[in-house]
């Protein structure tokens, strides 16, 4: 990697089976897999990405496993994460409740850093019932009442609805910030120079 690449780190959240890895897959490589198998520890996926000033960025993907034993390992890629998706999906209703466990494990085991972009990402809307979907803007509705700095993004890795449009917008949203951040000196961290070794740690 280049001295002058800049690279953001983004992590997934949310429940065993909501589609964290295949989201990533889908943005990644462009590929879907029914059969695909549940995370075991972590995964990790790049992405290049242009912004609308035609910066090029990097993404790191980081696919944290929702099985309950991989708990504490997810914890350990908290750090310096410049964006995060919390993920749910149609499918499995207490994944909806559940995400407010993530976030508060995300809140109260990172860094410390303030502003980092948020995004909930409600995933399998291919699988969304027509007559369920104004009960869930109901209680998306209410979650952005609580969570005021999220964005959300109704996305089916699926049928690949609006996934290049959720890390586009994350990605912007991370540049805008931390170059934010660096011009009026704020909490947030200023954007990254990488070379080879500070790279290399990987996390
Ligand atoms: P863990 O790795 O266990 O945390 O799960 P995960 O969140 O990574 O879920 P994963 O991507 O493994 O997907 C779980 C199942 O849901 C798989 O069978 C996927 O094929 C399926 N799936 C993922 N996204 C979608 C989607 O948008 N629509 C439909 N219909 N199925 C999906
Ligand atoms: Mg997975």
């Amino acid at each position: 990697m280049s001295k002058n690449e800049i690279m953001f780190k983004i992590i997934t959240l949310g429940d065993s089976g909501v589609g964290k890895t295949s989201i990533i897959r889908r943005y990644a490589n462009n590929i879907f897999d029914e059969s695909i198998l549940s995370t075991v520890g972590v995964g990790f996926a790049f992405k290049e990405v242009e912004l609308k000033n035609k910066k090029k960025v990097k993404l790191k993907l980081i696919d944290t496993a929702g099985q309950e034993k991989f708990k504490s390992l997810a914890k350990s890629y908290f750090k310096n994460v410049d964006g995060v998706l919390f993920v749910y999906s149609f499918e499995i209703p207490q994944s909806f409740e559940n995400l407010k466990e993530w976030i508060k494990l995300f809140n109260t085991s990172h860094n410390g850093k303030t502003g980092v972009p948020m995004i909930l990402v409600g995933n399998k809307s291919d699988l969304e019932e027509e007559e369920e979907v104004q009960k869930n803007d109901k209680l998306v509705n209410d979650f952005l009442e609580e969570f005021k700095d999220f964005k959300f993004y109704r996305t089916s890795a699926k049928e690949n609805i609006l996934i290049n449009d959720l890390f586009q917008e994350l990605a912007e949203e991370i540049y805008s910030k931390e170059k934010e951040g660096g011009k009026k000196g704020h909490n947030v961290v200023k954007l990254k120079n990488f070379d080879e070794k500070k790279n290399h740690c990987g996390c």
